[in-house]
């Protein structure tokens, strides 16, 4: 999603500056193209030849240099994706504000480009008013604003100011990216969502369960929730790390995912069931390992359909999506689903993109079939686009 494309970094002086040196080598590794602009304090913490060694692209920080006079228009023109990352409370107070006194905040000002800002700091700092206010100021005025990640900070305390995980971060600019500046279209929107394989209980250390990731779910989690949707994610066995920003409860067997969807359905606007819901469960099972013998045999008992009881109880303006994971005839079958649980969409994708990162995938509605080809997290922006349309 990110190959050709001019990445911009601004990169400002907080401790978090070294993690931004990962970030650049990850976006580079991604296909950008990537440039950096330094604050002076930033110059504190990483030097430029760190950032150029990485990007193998210029790194500027001065904004009268007599070789490029006019550099704070032409780098700002040359960026499609502008991302302050970390973001100080100091930048955040001066773009906020229309302050251009360095090469930084004056490039943010002038370009054009997708702009994010990803703030890290200590966490009083962080929750100080005047920074909570610069911060939904510049939300307010459409700049997309990654939240800081929780947990341990350099000043020692622990809390909300966090430089999100590069990854994450990396995500977030594909899902901006692709939406631009259509990002507020889900901010009073509730979402919920289920992922991964139940895995249903034989004896203590074995189960049955089936090869779903929960790519997917988390991939439609993440685009609904930087859209500015409240995201609960459901979730099964998954092999993603639901990110810091979604919350998430989770739900190991059909049962367990039957009784915390029923248990909130009605509150969302939208539903999307990804989630691989076993449909069988062991009738019986062991308290104690089973000893080997001979051959066993288990006996299965079917699960409930949670789809098809939303289905059943769907309110007219709620919108319910389910998956159809086929081996063959994949439109057939998932348009005789979707017809027999009552979905307003059904995806039809094969069985055997489970696990990967890419996937084929038809979104199917009562008037139109979609189809998606790309990685999980490109084709659930579509599908998100698409559903709420
Ligand atoms: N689903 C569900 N509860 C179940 C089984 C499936 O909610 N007990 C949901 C899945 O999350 C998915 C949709 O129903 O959104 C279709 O699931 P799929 O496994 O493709 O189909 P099934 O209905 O189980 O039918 P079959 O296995 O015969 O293809």
């Amino acid at each position: 999603m990110l190959k050709g494309k001019h990445v911009l970094i601004g990169v400002s002086g907080g401790i978090a500056a070294y993690k931004s040196v990962e970030l650049a080598s990850m976006l580079k590794k991604q296909g950008a193209i990537v440039k950096i602009i330094m604050t002076k304090n930033a110059q504190e913490f990483v030097t430029p030849l760190t950032f150029k060694s990485i990007t193998g692209e210029s790194v500027s920080y001065t904004m009268f240099d007599e070789e490029k006079p006019i550099e704070h228009i032409a780098l700002a023109d040359w960026a499609e994706i502008f991302i302050i990352a970390p973001a100080t409370a100091n930048v955040i107070g001066k773009i906020a504000n229309g302050i251009a006194d360095d090469l930084l905040s004056t490039c943010f000002l002038a370009g054009k480009a997708i702009k994010i800002i990803v703030p890290a700091m200590n966490v009083y700092m962080y929750e100080n008013k005047v920074v909570q206010r610069n911060i939904q100021t510049l939300r307010d005025l459409g700049y997309l604003v990654l939240d800081p990640d929780i947990g341990y900070l350099a000043c020692g305390y622990s809390g909300k100011g966090r430089f999100p995980e590069s990854r994450e971060i990396v995500d977030a600019i594909k899902v901006f990216s692709y939406f631009g500046t259509k990002i507020i279209s889900l901010q009073n929107k509730k979402i919920l969502i289920t992922a991964g394989a139940n895995r249903e209980k034989i004896d203590p250390m074995r189960f049955i369960s089936n090869r779903s990731s929960g790519k997917m779910g988390v991939s439609l989690a993440k685009a609904a929730a930087l859209m500015g949707a409240k995201v609960m994610l459901i979730h099964a066995h998954i092999e993603e790390k639901v990110p810091y920003y979604i919350d998430s409860i989770k739900a190991e067997t059909a049962n367990l995912m039957y009784n915390e969807v029923m248990g909130i359905a009605d509150n969302y606007d939208i539903i999307i069931m990804c989630a691989a819901v076993a449909d069988y469960t062991i009738e019986d099972p062991a308290n104690e390992k089973i000893k080997k013998k001979e051959n066993i045999s288990l006996q299965l008992s079917r699960t409930k359909d949670i789809l098809f009881e939303l289905g059943q109880r769907k309110k007219d303006n709620q919108i319910l999506v389910g998956f159809a994971a086929e081996s063959e005839d994949m439109i057939d079958n998932a348009k005789a689903k979707m017809i027999k649980k009552n979905c307003t969409h059904i995806i039809a994708n094969s069985l055997y993109t489970s696990g990967k990162d890419e996937t084929e995938q038809v979104l199917i509605s009562k008037d139109k079939e979609l189809k998606l080809i790309g990685s999980k997290l490109e084709t659930a922006c579509k599908i998100i686009e698409e559903i709420v349309k």
